[in-house]
């Protein structure tokens, strides 16, 4: 693949959280409410293509059983598909270029702060709202807490959607300086570079008044400096030397945020989003007396550039030509395409209702196609004279393994369009 048209679509993937637009199970489920402040028909669509509930998962040592995830209410929407994501831990294995990336950047700190980080690559990524949204002060109007863009386990429990959301519960537990490794969730878009199951790495750092005070500086910009000084030498420690910037923007979690871009292949990346913390959540966690900063980086996106892998879905691949290419430490080897197979366009034109969305369109294909499906994309959107509106997707079918049959990929289509008109409840024209 080119690589300007990869890096296009890297720089349309911003931060949920930003303004430019990005339990312990872990703990009790008895206290859903059915009372549904959200509109039942968005949900309806995902009851009845569910298969019968078998499986039980155990993460970070305890067992969960599918049919606590992925249940048959209006306050769920975790697909079977996403469930079946939980506990793969991509990031653990070494032999993985997201576990090879998350080793590489591990060595940078264990190298530049000897003993300093603790390390958490395990924790369980079900979460409570007030640990993925209140701790970190995201408001309660914030787009990412829809059902739209997060996976709700129940109306107070949702599939995390950054590592951000162990922040608070590891300041509490007194940490002050670690990261935070693990699979992320969210309802997206489908390309190249999307998928609904990423890996994020949090860092923080918390100062006290005794290293700012020595250095003539405030608080905040001691602890902006030291990031920035931080962040760059990471950059460094994973590109070489390259040029960097660092633009201004605006996290709910910190003030002021960061995101860093460096100069990869004639184009600017954002590499990650980071900044001083709010003093909210410090305050919160009885640090009143200290600063702190944070920074969140995307596993798959700088793994993406830094080993040449072209498309998201193959991390996800067993594949033997993908994982043979990758070994335990060796962070500079470019993936060799092993094929490429004739991808399938199919298009499909329906009136949309007020309730449809791109996200809950782009969920009913992946639960058909699986990974076989590359991209979902509008290509034609008018509104009439009678006020209804027309959109047009094309899909790309294709799978990275093999080539696909016609009878295979009619037969997709078709139930993405049964599944479509009757789940959105929109009008195929
Ligand atoms: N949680 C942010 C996201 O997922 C990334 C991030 C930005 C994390 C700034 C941070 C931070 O800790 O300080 O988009």
């Amino acid at each position: 693949m080119a690589f300007t048209v990869f890096q296009s679509a890297l720089f349309s993937n911003p931060s949920l959280f930003s303004r430019r637009r990005t339990f312990n199970f872990c703990i009790q489920f008895s206290s859903f409410s059915t009372a549904s402040a959200f509109p039942s028909d968005k949900f309806q669509l995902h009851k009845k293509w569910r298969q019968p509930v078998s499986s039980v998962l155990e993460l970070g040592g305890v067992k969960i059983a599918k049919d606590e995830i992925v249940r048959d209410d209006p306050t769920n929407n975790v697909p079977d598909s996403i469930f079946s994501k939980l506990g793969m831990q991509l990031h653990r294995r070494d032999q993985h270029p997201l576990g090879i990336l998350k080793n590489a950047i591990y060595d940078y700190f264990d190298t530049n702060y000897p003993k300093k980080f603790d390390k958490f690559d395990d924790l369980c990524p079900i979460v409570s709202t007030i640990a993925n949204f209140d701790d970190v002060l995201v408001p309660a109007d914030h787009v990412s807490r829809s059902y739209n863009d997060t996976y709700y386990v129940d109306s107070e429990t949702v599939l995390r959607c950054h590592t951000s959301a162990h922040q608070a519960e590891l300041l509490r537990g007194g940490h002050t300086h670690f990261l935070v490794t693990g699979d992320v969730y969210r309802r997206d878009s489908i390309d190249s570079t999307h998928y609904p199951v990423f890996h994020q790495m949090e860092g923080v750092r918390v100062f006290t008044p005794v290293d700012w005070e020595a250095s003539g500086n405030d608080a905040t910009s001691y602890a902006a400096e030291d990031l920035k000084k931080c962040l760059e030498g990471l950059a460094r420690h994973l590109f070489g030397g390259v040029e960097m910037r660092w633009i201004d923007t605006y996290f709910p979690f910190t003030n002021p945020s960061f995101e860093l871009e460096i100069y990869f292949q004639d184009g600017w990346l954002e590499v990650l989003g980071c900044g001083v913390t709010e003093q909210e959540i410090l305050k919160r966690s009885g640090r009143v007396d200290n600063v702190a900063w944070a920074f969140g980086l995307g596993l798959e996106r700088l793994a993406m550039v830094l080993f040449d892998i072209p498309d998201i879905r193959l991390f996800w691949s067993n594949d033997e030509r993908f994982t043979s290419q990758f070994s335990k430490g060796q962070l500079g080897i470019k993936f060799k395409p092993f094929s490429k197979y004739p991808p399938c366009y199919k298009d499909m034109s329906f009136w949309i209702s007020d309730s449809f969305t791109e996200n809950n369109l782009c969920e009913v294909v992946r639960g058909i196609a699986g990974d076989l499906v590359e991209e979902v994309k509008l290509i034609d959107n008018f509104t009439n004279k009678k006020g209804m509106t027309s959109h047009c997707y094309r899909i790309a079918y294709r799978s990275m393994e093999r080539s696909l049959t016609d009878e295979e990929i009619n037969d997709l289509q078709w139930r993405v369009r049964e599944q479509v008109e009757t789940k959105l409840r929109v009008v195929l024209r």
